[in-house]
């Protein structure tokens, strides 16, 4: 049956500037990392695309590698975009990235010119686009010099492959350098894309301040610390969740009693607010005024419009903010 979006789907979503750029992006975001391979079931991935964009997730984040098999979560977007959402491809910011591991030989990983060129190539053939809105180096490389590497990305947008340029997992420093090269080739880097959540604050000490001082947006991956800032693992790892998949980056081993205990204690918070603790992880989250989106991961549509609800209560009083971190500390 053919898809028709729904007419209110621009009613209760809010749409945050990304840095100091022209575009803005949903405060929910949804990424295919997982769940949207070729071992996926299609019509599941089809079902959490249509809802996401009926609730006003525009921005759709991508990778050569996800899956599995690598690439195949790019493959099945494509299918889903061909048949639900062609017609609304000005509504949508597509990304992707490059940086990880793709095919064998010397050109099939990292952040050189030939391989992030061939890569984004090979992303839009698997997509059926003409371009894609953002395209992030996905990684540092320690060997191609930097010059080379945003080298790569201005001429991707230079060639219409892409409108934007993106970073993700850069350090400060790496990230001061490569907006700076950016900025000298005339295309200023967009976005970064680093990992935050409850679990992960490493970006507080010193990425948010820069990231805000040099006017890049911020889109937060695994906010819900892919999985265990719910109430996924509170009775043991069901058989159907991430920590149970042998693809799945979540391992065993990381749901630990010391996560379980903090997470319940940040359950008993997030009550107290009237929300689930996923809810409160996203908005804990957006606090920042620096983060721009939260790019969050689903397995099935209910946890997309979970998502989404917890834009109705951002706020934080300080009490609750100071029992938050003490749960943290
Ligand atoms: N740049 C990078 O290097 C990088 C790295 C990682 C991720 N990312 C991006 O960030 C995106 C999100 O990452 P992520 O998937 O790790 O995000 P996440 O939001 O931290 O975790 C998503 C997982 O949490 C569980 N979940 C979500 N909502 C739930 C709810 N309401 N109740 C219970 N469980 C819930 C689901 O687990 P189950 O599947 O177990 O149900 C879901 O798959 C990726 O898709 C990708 O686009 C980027």
């Amino acid at each position: 049956m053919s898809y028709r979006p729904a007419d209110i789907r621009y009613d209760a979503m809010t749409y945050q500037r990304c840095g100091k750029s022209g575009v803005k992006l949903p405060a929910i975001s949804l990424g295919l990392w997982h769940n949207f391979g070729g071992v996926d079931r299609f019509s599941n991935s089809r079902a959490m695309v249509r809802r996401a964009f009926d609730l006003g997730i525009t921005h759709f984040d991508l990778a050569n590698d996800y899956g599995p098999p690598p690439g195949s979560a790019e493959k099945t977007f494509g299918r889903i975009l061909r048949r639900d959402l062609a017609p609304h491809r000005d509504e949508l910011i597509i990304s992707t990235k490059a940086g990880w591991p793709m095919w064998p030989g010397p050109y099939g990983n990292w952040g050189s010119r030939k391989y992030l060129i061939a890569s984004l190539d090979q992303s839009l053939r698997r997509m059926e686009l003409d371009y894609v809105d953002i395209f992030y180096h996905h990684r540092p490389d320690p060997e191609t010099p930097l010059a080379e590497t945003m080298g790569a990305l201005d001429h991707a947008v230079r060639s219409g492959r892409a409108l934007y340029a993106g970073i993700s997992a850069y350090t400060p420093e790496q990230t001061s350098e490569a907006a700076r090269l950016l900025r000298s080739l005339g295309t200023p880097c967009l976005i970064h894309q680093p990992k935050y959540s409850m679990l992960n604050r490493g970006i507080e000490r010193g990425l948010l301040a820069l990231l805000r001082e040099q006017g890049i947006g911020c889109i937060a991956f695994s906010p819900l610390a892919q999985g265990l800032l719910t109430d996924r693992y509170l009775s043991g790892i069901p058989a159907d969740s991430r920590a149970a998949k042998p693809h799945g980056f979540l391992k065993r081993e990381e749901v630990t009693a010391d996560v379980l205990a903090r997470v319940r204690r940040l359950t008993e918070c997030a009550r107290a607010r009237g929300q689930t603790l996923a809810q409160m992880a996203l908005a804990w989250v957006l606090r920042h005024p620096e983060v721009t989106a939260v790019l969050v991961g689903a397995s099935r549509p209910q946890h997309i419009a979970d998502a989404v609800a917890a834009l109705t209560h951002r706020s934080f009083a300080s009490d609750e903010l100071r029992t938050i971190d003490q749960i943290l500390a």
